[in-house]
C-alpha cells in the first residue's frame, strides 16, 4: 500500500474535511461580515465529477476514512445528495457527514440519508429568535429549528454547535444544553478562534472552556466521559442531574485556543476551489484542481496532496507572538 498523509510530527491525516462552497444564508458574526463576501466564480468550484475524483484519491490512495462536507452552506449545493452518493459508492466506503446550519434541511433531510449520509453537525447558538437573529444577522430560527427536527428523524446521532459569545448567548449556554439532552442530541461548545471577516477576535474577551464547564457546572454535574476522545476536537463530559444524579446525556467541549488538540490533529482540508490546507491556519494552500483539470493522474495528484501535508505545522500557533491570523475566513476554509 501506498503511504498515507503523514506530516514530519507524525501525525497521520484520516479525516477529510470537504468545503462545497464559500456562500452561505446566514451571516454569523465569528465567521462573514454583515455584507458578505464576494463569491467565487462558479468555474473556480469544484464539480461534483472533480469533487468524487480527488476525495476518490484520498480514499483509495492516501488511507481517507472519514469524509466531512462543509461550506460555506454545503445545503446551498443543489447537487449535494449526488455527491454523497459518489462518496458512498467508493471502496472502502468511508463515514460521511455533514456540517450545516440546517436552514432548508427540512425537504432535504430524507433524501440525503438515502444518498448515504450517515450523520450531521448543525450549528444553532441559541434558541431565542431576537439573539439568533443578532448572531446570525438573518431572522431564521423557525427554519434551523425546523432543520433540525428533520434531521433527527433521519439521522441517529445529530450534534449541535454552539459558539459563546460575551454579551450575546453566553447566558444562554445551560438552556441550550437542556434542549439538547432532552432530544438527546450531543451539544458542544466551541471557543471562537481567529477566522471572522472582521478581525474583532480578541482573546481576552473571548469565553473560555474553563468558563463553560465551571457555568455548565452551577446546573449539572459533569465528569470525565468513558468514550476515548481519539483526535477528536471536542473533549466530552458525562452529563448528570446535581439533584438526583441521573446521566442526562452528554456534552462536548471544544477548546482550539485554550486546550489546543493539534498534537494530535488527523484532518486535512480540501477547499472549495480544490486546494489542499494542511490546517486551519494555514497560510499557504496546495492546488489540486489546476493539475486534475491539466489531465493530471490520480498518483500525481496523491503525491501533491502528501507533499502538503508532510509540511503541516506543529500547531497553529496562537499563542506565538508572530501569529498571524489568515486571510480567509471561517466560511471560506469550512471549519
Ligand atoms: P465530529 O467530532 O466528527 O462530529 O466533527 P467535528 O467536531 O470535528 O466537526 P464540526 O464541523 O462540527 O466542527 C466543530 C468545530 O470544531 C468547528 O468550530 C471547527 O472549526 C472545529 N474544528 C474542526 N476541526 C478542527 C481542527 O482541526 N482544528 C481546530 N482548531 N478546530 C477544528
Ligand atoms: N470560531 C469557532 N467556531 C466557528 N464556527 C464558525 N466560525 C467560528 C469561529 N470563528 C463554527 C460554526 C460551525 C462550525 C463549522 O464552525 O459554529 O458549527
Ligand atoms: Fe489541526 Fe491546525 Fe486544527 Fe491544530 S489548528 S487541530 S493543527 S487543523
Amino acid at each position: 500500500a501506498t503511504p498515507g498523509l503523514v506530516d514530519r510530527y507524525g501525525r497521520l491525516a484520516t479525516d477529510l474535511r470537504v468545503s462545497l462552497t464559500d456562500r452561505c444564508n446566514l451571516r454569523c458574526t465569528y465567521c462573514m461580515p454583515a455584507e458578505g463576501l464576494p463569491a467565487l466564480p462558479r468555474d473556480k468550484v469544484m464539480t461534483r465529477a472533480e469533487i468524487a475524483r480527488l476525495v476518490g484519491v484520498a480514499v483509495r490512495d492516501l488511507g481517507v476514512r472519514q469524509v466531512r462536507f462543509t461550506g460555506g452552506e454545503p445545503l446551498l449545493r443543489g447537487d449535494l445528495a449526488e455527491i454523497v452518493a459518489d462518496i458512498a459508492a467508493l471502496d472502502p466506503r468511508p463515514e460521511i457527514s455533514l456540517t450545516t446550519n440546517a436552514v432548508g434541511l427540512d425537504s432535504r433531510a430524507a433524501t440525503l440519508r438515502a444518498a448515504g449520509l450517515d450523520r450531521i453537525n448543525v450549528s444553532l447558538d441559541t434558541l431565542d429568535p431576537d439573539t439568533f437573529a443578532r448572531l446570525a444577522r438573518r431572522p431564521f430560527l423557525e427554519r434551523t429549528l425546523a432543520g433540525i427536527d428533520a434531521g433527527a428523524r433521519e439521522f441517529d446521532l445529530v450534534k449541535i454547535n454552539a459558539v459563546l459569545v460575551r454579551g450575546v448567548n453566553l447566558g444562554h449556554a445551560a438552556d441550550l444544553l437542556s434542549w439538547c439532552l432532552e432530544r438527546g442530541f450531543e451539544l458542544r461548545f466551541i471557543e471562537q478562534m481567529p477566522l471572522d471577516a472582521d478581525h474583532s477576535w480578541d482573546r481576552t474577551a473571548m469565553v473560555t472552556a474553563a468558563e463553560v464547564r465551571e457555568l455548565l457546572g452551577q446546573r449539572f454535574a459533569l465528569s470525565a466521559d468513558d468514550e476515548p476522545r481519539d483526535g477528536a476536537p471536542a473533549e466530552r463530559f458525562a452529563v448528570r442531574s446535581l439533584a438526583t444524579g441521573e446521566r442526562l446525556g452528554r456534552v462536548g467541549i471544544i477548546a482550539s485556543v485554550t486546550e489546543p488538540f493539534c498534537a494530535d490533529c488527523r484532518r486535512t482540508r480540501l477547499t472549495a476551489e480544490g486546494g489542499i490546507r494542511d490546517c486551519l491556519f494555514a497560510h499557504t494552500e496546495t492546488d489540486l484542481l489546476g493539475p486534475l483539470r491539466d489531465g493530471a493522474a490520480d498518483a500525481e495528484l496523491a503525491d501533491r496532496w502528501r507533499a502538503a501535508m508532510w509540511g503541516k505545522g506543529a500547531g497553529h500557533g496562537m499563542d506565538d507572538p508572530s501569529f498571524v491570523q489568515p486571510d480567509r475566513t471561517m466560511s471560506a476554509i469550512g471549519g
